[in-house]
Formats: C-alpha cells, sequence, structure tokens
C-alpha cells in the first residue's frame, strides 16, 4: 500500500463516471489546500465582511494541518474541495468548507461532508459545529439536510452543531454477530431497526448476533426471497420479524406486507430500510454497516443513530463499548 493509499477514506463515482476521492491531508498538501480556498471563497458573492478564508497563506494553511485535520476531495486527479476540523471554543468544529466552482452541483460537497463526519465519528467525536453566515440561510438549510440544527450565534453567524453517530469497528463476522447479540440486551418490543449497507456489508450477519441475543427460533437467513419472516421466541422475549427492503420501492409496498399487526409485540429489522421503512415507527435506531476501500480487509464500521425519544447516544455507546459476550 503506498502513503497515499493510507491515508484515503473513502471513494465514489460521480454521475459522468469520474472517480471522486476524499483523503486526509498531509502539510505536503498545504499548496493544494490553499489553491482550494482560495478557487472556493473568491467564487462566493462577499455580503458584509470578507471571509477570513481569503487572509489564508500557505504558513496558516500548513499550521491548520498540523493542528487540526483537513481532507480533501479530488474528481480523478484534479483537487475539487476541502474540508477542516480543529477543536476551537471547546468543540470539534468544521471549517473552510469549500468546493470548486466547476465541480458544484455534482454531490461532491455531500459525499467530502458525510465522510468527513464519518471520518470524525470514527476517531471518537461525539459532536460537531460550524459557523454558517447569517446572511446566507440557503447554505444554513444544506447544512440542516446533513442533520445539522441552528445552536446558537457569534456575532454575524449562526452556529449549526448535531451530533455523531457512535461508531464501532468491527474486525469480522463474529464480532458482528457479537455486536448484534449485545444490541438484543438494550431492543424491546415495539423497536423498529434499519440496517443500511452495500451488498454482503454485514446486515444479516449482524441480524444473526441479533437474534441470537433476543433467543428467538433461528436460523437468521437472508429473507430475499420472501421479504420477510417472523422469528418467534424460544422464552418470553418479543419476536424477530427480519424484513428485506431491497426489491421494495415505496412505504406502500412495505405495508402490503402487512407488518403492522406484529410490529408491537416484535423487534422489527429492515434490510435496505432506509427511504422506505422510517414511516414504519415514530422513532428507531439507524445502523450503517461500511466496508473501507481496501477490498482485502474484512474490517466494518458499523455506525449507530438513534431517532426519536427513545434512544439516547449514551445508551448506544455504552452498548458497543461493552465486553464482547462469549459465545455459549
Ligand atoms: N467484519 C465483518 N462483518 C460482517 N460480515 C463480515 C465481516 N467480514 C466478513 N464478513 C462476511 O461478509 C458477508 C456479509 O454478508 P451478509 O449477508 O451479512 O451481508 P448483507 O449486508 O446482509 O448483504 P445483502 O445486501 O446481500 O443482504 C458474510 O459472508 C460474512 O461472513
Ligand atoms: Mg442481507
Amino acid at each position: 500500500m503506498t502513503h497515499d493509499a493510507a491515508r484515503e477514506l473513502a471513494a465514489a463515482d460521480l454521475p459522468d463516471g469520474r472517480e471522486l476521492t476524499v483523503r486526509l491531508a498531509t502539510v505536503a498538501d498545504a499548496p493544494v489546500a490553499l489553491e482550494v480556498i482560495h478557487a472556493a471563497f473568491l467564487a462566493r458573492p462577499v455580503v458584509g465582511e470578507k471571509p477570513e478564508a481569503l487572509a489564508d497563506d500557505l504558513g496558516s494553511v500548513r499550521a491548520r494541518i498540523e493542528h487540526g485535520t483537513g481532507y480533501l476531495a479530488f474528481v480523478g486527479d484534479e483537487p475539487a474541495g476541502l474540508v477542516m476540523t480543529a477543536h476551537q471554543q471547546g468543540a470539534m468544529r468544521l471549517g473552510r468548507v469549500g468546493v470548486l466552482p466547476q465541480f458544484r452541483e455534482q454531490g461532491v460537497a455531500s459525499f467530502l461532508v458525510e465522510v468527513v463526519l464519518e471520518h470524525l465519528a470514527t476517531t471518537g467525536e461525539e459532536r460537531v459545529q460550524l459557523l454558517a453566515r447569517k446572511e446566507f440561510p440557503r447554505i444554513q438549510a444544506w447544512w440542516g439536510r446533513h442533520g445539522f440544527s441552528p445552536a446558537g450565534d457569534e456575532g454575524n453567524c449562526v452556529v449549526m452543531a448535531r451530533s455523531l453517530p457512535v461508531a464501532v469497528e468491527v474486525p469480522d463476522a463474529d464480532a458482528m454477530r457479537a455486536l448484534g447479540s449485545r444490541l438484543a440486551d438494550v431492543l424491546r418490543a415495539g423497536d423498529l431497526v434499519i440496517a443500511t449497507g452495500d451488498l454482503g456489508a454485514g446486515k444479516t450477519t449482524l441480524t444473526q448476533g441479533i437474534g441470537a441475543g433476543l433467543g428467538v427460533s433461528g436460523p437468521v437467513i437472508s429473507p430475499t426471497f420472501v421479504l420477510s419472516r417472523v422469528h418467534p421466541s424460544l422464552g418470553d422475549g418479543p419476536a424477530l420479524v427480519h424484513v428485506d427492503a431491497y426489491r421494495l420501492g415505496s412505504f406502500a409496498e412495505l405495508e402490503d406486507i402487512d407488518l403492522d399487526a406484529s410490529l408491537d409485540d416484535s423487534v422489527t429489522l429492515v434490510e435496505w430500510g432506509a427511504g422506505v421503512a422510517e414511516g414504519l415507527a415514530d422513532g428507531r435506531l439507524d445502523i450503517d454497516i461500511r466496508r473501507g476501500i481496501d477490498p482485502d480487509d474484512d474490517t466494518r464500521w458499523v455506525f449507530l443513530t438513534g431517532v426519536g425519544e427513545r434512544w439516547t447516544r449514551d445508551e448506544l455507546a455504552a452498548v458497543t463499548a461493552g465486553p464482547a459476550k462469549e459465545d455459549t
């Protein structure tokens, strides 16, 4: 693996087929980072005070990379965007968020920010903030779509903040089942879990662990051909309803398979449920499983986000921090 590959965090294809990559910046990248800052910020309309970013020079950018983290996006070999992070005012803050004009409206900024948020979560950060200029409500709305909400005022800016998912590193399939089994300890009747992740990410493997932890009748296997399968409890706990929404296009189709009857007295887990299954309950546990970019590495990162009153971040962090359960 080259040094560069080690710093590469994620890759994706743009709609036009070009490759978008995000990697961590080193001090050697300071000239590239400065170029991106100038190109991205000069292209913005100046309202009121000049953005601080335009006063950056090589020295200040190098210092920012040394004392924080820089994330650079490339389209092919061309620098396309930048985000920098640093601890400021007792919080983890994003700054210098910019995409070059020629790479806008293609999903570069969204991908870059999602990668940054995930990376921050894997480094144990719990919350993140940024400053958004008050004159640009559309920018605030954009951050709103990425989970940020207004959390205060600072000069001519709104402080936008959000909490980060709980991130767990899972080295192999057994560890994934062990994680599922620990999650089962906090799951109860009526809970909805939505599992997301590419083909073969480990959604079913995690569900096997949840089934084992709940003590339901097995085997838990991919429900692909039946859409949904009910695993009754072997004791007096809730049943596990395991749904595969891969082929379902909409919530209406999901409702057709008549889950309502079982929802209240079961734990319902929907694979591929993002964008389809949210309407089944008021709250839910979102589980996002990601593979690294090295295809030979089995390690997965699992991101847990509780939505609604039912879940607290602390509860999820406690579950994932617990010792792995021994197989019995
Ligand atoms: N760290 C890991 N966590 C989970 N599974 C792993 C891991 N490493 C290797 N594997 C293997 O990857 C495969 C994951 O398959 P699984 O069926 O759980 O994925 P899935 O997300 O449900 O896929 P699909 O989208 O097809 O439903 C299994 O063969 C499992 O043994
Ligand atoms: Mg599956």
